[in-house]
């Protein structure tokens, strides 16, 4: 087995700690602007990478669209099969990593990716395939928390803790404007950015520990992974960033999650690989 091939298997048990339907709840509203965003609508064919429990995947499904859902984790698509059947959706689940997809090219309409792609050990690659099993002239649409977030300032303080990365050295880069251009320029001359921010809200400051140390699975892992003196520094650090990020005034927490949305249309003159 070669290191990426390694480092995915111990990044799949990382992605399955926690209660991840619990935690992608609150990103429904980022799910649902992406795919208006991208202008899907009936009888479109859509992929949906890294697709968790399938926030992305039910909005699309909704506008009439022929969807199938991937990701690498076996325990996010039993959930996102579980939770999609629950609803009714005709969806298709397979198991993919996002930087080996099993599709011929220019298979999809859209390809859409929400905090998926951005958790990819390799950008380029990932972008490749994205763009590769997208028709010409289709989109590839993606968001990405931005480092000047709740969100992404989680993401760069779990990076310093854990003991499997969670994608590059640096997922959050995917949210700054200027790289994820200069990374989607071999494939596309026409993007649009813009940007979305999602409040996180809890009851309290204690209630938005808890609540984390139990659901999210960044937590869950480093909790299990570091030594105790170790983990509470890096609770401590946590709670720190919730006390400096909250925007209620009230004893209640309101986190601003703030992130980029890209919609870009595949050239229909490029190469499809990298
Ligand atoms: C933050 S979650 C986002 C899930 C979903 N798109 C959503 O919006 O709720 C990141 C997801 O990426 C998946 N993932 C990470 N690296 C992957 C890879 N190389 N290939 C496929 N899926 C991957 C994880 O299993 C996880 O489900």
């Amino acid at each position: 087995m070669n290191d990426f091939a390694h480092l995915k298997d111990r990044m799949k048990d990382f992605w399955a700690l926690g209660d991840y339907a619990e935690v992608a709840k609150r990103f429904v509203p980022a799910a649902e602007k992406l795919v208006a965003a991208c202008d899907v609508g009936v009888g479109d064919h859509v992929l949906d990478v890294a697709a968790g429990d399938g926030n992305v995947a039910v909005a699309a499904a909704g506008t009439g669209a022929r969807v199938t859902a991937t990701d690498f984790a076996p325990r996010l698509l039993e959930l996102g099969r579980e939770r999609t059947a629950a609803l009714g959706l005709d969806i298709r689940w397979e198991e993919a990593d996002a930087e080996a997809l099993p599709y011929p090219d220019g298979t999809f309409d859209v390809t859409t990716s929400a905090f998926g792609l951005m958790f990819a050990p390799r950008p380029e690659v990932a972008i490749a395939e994205a763009f590769r099993v997208t028709r010409p002239g289709g989109v590839v649409g993606l968001t990405a928390w931005t480092p000047d977030g709740f969100t992404g300032q989680i993401t760069a303080l779990m990076g310093e803790y854990l003991p499997v990365p969670m994608g590059t050295d640096s997922p959050v880069d995917w949210g700054i404007e200027t790289i994820m251009r200069r990374r989607l320029a071999p494939h596309s001359s026409g993007l649009r950015v813009s940007r979305g921010t999602i409040a996180w809200e809890f009851a309290s400051l204690e209630h938005a520990v808890d609540w984390q140390e139990d659901r999210f699975g960044a937590m869950v892992a480093a909790r299990r992974a570091l030594p105790d003196d170790r983990y509470a520094e890096l609770r401590e650090r946590f709670v720190g960033l919730m006390a400096e990020w909250n925007r209620a005034g009230d004893g209640t927490v309101r986190l601003p999650a703030a992130y980029l949305l890209v919609v870009a249309r595949r050239d229909r003159w490029t190469a499809s690989a990298v």
